[in-house]
């Protein structure tokens, strides 16, 4: 197996009061896998992604992308997609607008219109293509924010939280999307907080808590290892901060 994302002894602090965000973090990631992150309300994913997606310096350690560092960006940024956990959007452009926008940015080859119309349908966006962002309910922005993850037909496809405050139906495309995405060869580091989700689709997963690692494995190697019924049992098992096991 060849190896994606390698993170090693990864530390971020923020601000006056150094709040350890993320603590001597390791994690290493397969091509092909559709890898979950979890971890409660501050446990330093969103900051983990920023520091994998470059958006953000460590304070030490290092992250590689396919053999890669974030000095040879221009590389990366190639083969990589990204739903960041705020997603800052052109309110006054309208979603077709938005994409084409994004596609002629990243030089992608072939005919754009094409691409971004593909895109539009299936985000199930078409209808809405020439309403104004701002006029896009939450969950129409969120499904914009992942057809600009794809513009750029990335093999690697980071995503925080892409179904935050979508509907059930809404959900269920996203989730179909990506694992068909998936299953054509893409590989998925996902973080969510809706485990149902996350036991349905990823291969592998990894939990931090308050900056660490604390367990990594499949969702049946997670829940043998701590005789839960299920990943919330797991996860609850995991977090809770008086947990004496
Ligand atoms: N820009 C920032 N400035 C200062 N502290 C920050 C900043 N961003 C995050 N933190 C702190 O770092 C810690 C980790 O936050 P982070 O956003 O990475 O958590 P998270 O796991 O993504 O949480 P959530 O599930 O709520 O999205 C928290 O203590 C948070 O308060
Ligand atoms: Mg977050």
């Amino acid at each position: 197996m060849k190896e994606i994302i390698s993170i090693k002894n990864l530390n971020k602090s923020y601000g006056v009061d150094s709040v350890k965000a993320v603590n001597n973090l390791n994690l290493s990631i397969n091509e092909g896998e559709f890898f979950g992150f979890l971890g409660p309300n501050g446990a330093g994913k969103t900051t983990t992604i920023r520091m994998i997606t470059g958006i953000i310096e460590s304070d030490d350690g290092s992250v590689e992308i396919s053999g890669l560092k974030h000095s040879e960006k221009s590389e990366i940024h190639k083969f990589i997609g990204v739903v960041p956990e705020s997603r800052g959007f052109y309110d006054w452009m309208t979603g077709e607008e938005y994409l084409s926008f994004f596609a002629n940015l990243y030089w992608i080859s072939g005919n754009i219109e094409e691409r971004v119309l593909g895109l539009l349908k299936e985000t199930d966006l078409f209808k809405n293509k020439n309403k104004r962002i701002g006029a896009y309910s939450r969950g129409m922005k969120q499904r914009l924010g992942l057809a600009r993850a794809l513009i750029n037909n990335p093999k690697l496809l980071i995503l925080d939280e892409p179904t935050l405050g979508l509907d059930p139906q809404g959900q269920e495309n996203i989730k179909n999307l990506l694992k068909d995405l998936n299953s054509k060869g893409v590989t998925i580091f996902y973080s969510s907080h809706i485990l149902s989700e996350v036991e349905d689709l990823c291969t592998k997963v990894a939990i931090i808590n308050q900056g660490e690692l604390v367990a990594q494995g499949t969702v049946r190697e997670l829940k043998d290892h701590t005789k839960a019924k299920s990943l919330t049992d797991v996860f609850l098992k995991l977090t809770s901060s008086n947990n004496n096991d």
